[in-house]
């Protein structure tokens, strides 16, 4: 047996626990990995929640889309991964776990320069912002801005913005400004006047805009880009269907998230791991994430 985390039923922290399972053994296609760290996104607590509830859920029900770990097993069927070998992935809701079976096709080798931590929670995060920054069309001499931009998303959209050659601009309380700073961006305050602060900072305009909180962040945002195209949002399904604007999800590949790993480990990119949890206080992160609050990502980490 290993043991995992899952939820008995939809509802708060409270119903996250540990469970026992079968120690999985890999089927065809298949590799074990030993998870070190998983990554905690907002999605793992609005599944908790019930956001995406359906006649005939079952549970305990497990969490975790990211991890990095070790491989302890690999099918006979698979060329290319080691047992013994650190890797980094992503995964249909498990990770939380010990112990997982996953396609080789979802893992990648982590550098060495890349903690388990920042390898756990690097796949959802960094994938999303990729992906937005690349289907806005962010190119050199852009202005770019990211509305929620000390967050997991954020922080990497900020710096692969940069990389791209735009001028980021991003959204974050006052005791983030520094740290938006240091990552690449010009920091702007959230809340009323965010319009013309943004106006201010862009006097020539803003190109394009990746949103990653919602609601009166879309609105500023239809004033400061006319080409709906090139406002993006990770949240707001209703402005999406409202105003035309782009739904940016996260497309996963491992040959993406081997860029990023690369990236990462280069210190091209930094990311940012601001709280740890031990796999057992999986409850205590989702509340952390649940503040709204988390700079860069918070981790499970199994000892
Ligand atoms: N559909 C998809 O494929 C997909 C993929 C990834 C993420 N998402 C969604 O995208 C959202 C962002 O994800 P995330 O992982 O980046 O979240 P996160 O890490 O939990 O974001 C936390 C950050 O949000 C900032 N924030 C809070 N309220 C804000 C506001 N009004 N304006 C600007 N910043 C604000 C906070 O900064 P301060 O402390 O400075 O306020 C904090 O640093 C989540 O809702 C997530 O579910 C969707």
């Amino acid at each position: 047996m290993t043991r995992a985390v899952a939820l008995s039923a939809y509802g708060g922290p409270e119903v996250l626990g540990v469970i026992d399972v079968e120690s999985p053994v890999p089927g065809a296609g298949q590799v074990v990995v030993d998870v070190r760290a998983a990554g905690v996104n907002p999605v793992d607590c609005k599944i908790r929640a019930g956001w995406f509830a359906a006649d005939g859920d079952v549970f305990p029900q497990r969490l975790g889309n990211e991890f990095a770990g070790v491989v302890t097993a690999v099918a006979p069927d698979v060329d290319g991964v080691l047992v013994g070998q650190e890797v980094l992935g992503f995964t249909a809701p498990q990770a939380y776990a010990e112990r997982i079976a996953v396609p080789a096709g979802a893992v990648v080798a982590k550098p060495a320069a890349l903690g388990w931590a920042a390898a756990g929670s690097l796949s959802a995060a960094g994938q999303t912002a990729a992906t937005g920054v690349r289907d806005l069309g962010v190119g050199p001499g852009e202005t770019l801005l990211v509305h929620g931009a000390a967050g997991g998303d954020g922080g990497l959209a900020v710096q692969l913005g940069r990389l791209a050659g735009a001028t980021v601009i991003g959204t974050a309380s006052r005791g983030n400004h520094d740290h938006l700073a240091d990552l690449g961006a010009v920091p702007v305050e959230y809340g009323p006047g965010l319009l013309d602060r943004v106006r201010a900072l862009a006097p020539a305009g803003v190109d394009a805009v990746l949103d990653l909180v919602g609601g009166d962040a879309v609105l500023v945002s239809l004033d400061l880009v006319a080409d709906r195209a090139r406002i993006g949002t990770t949240v707001d399904d209703a402005a999406v269907a409202e105003h035309g604007i782009r739904r940016v999800r996260g497309a996963r590949s491992a040959a993406l998230l081997a860029r990023l790993a690369g990236l990462a480990a280069a210190g091209q990119v930094r990311h940012v791991v601001s709280k740890t949890f031990p796999l057992t206080e999986a409850t205590a992160a989702h509340r952390e994430v649940e503040t709204g609050h988390t700079r860069g990502k918070a981790v499970l980490l199994v000892d």
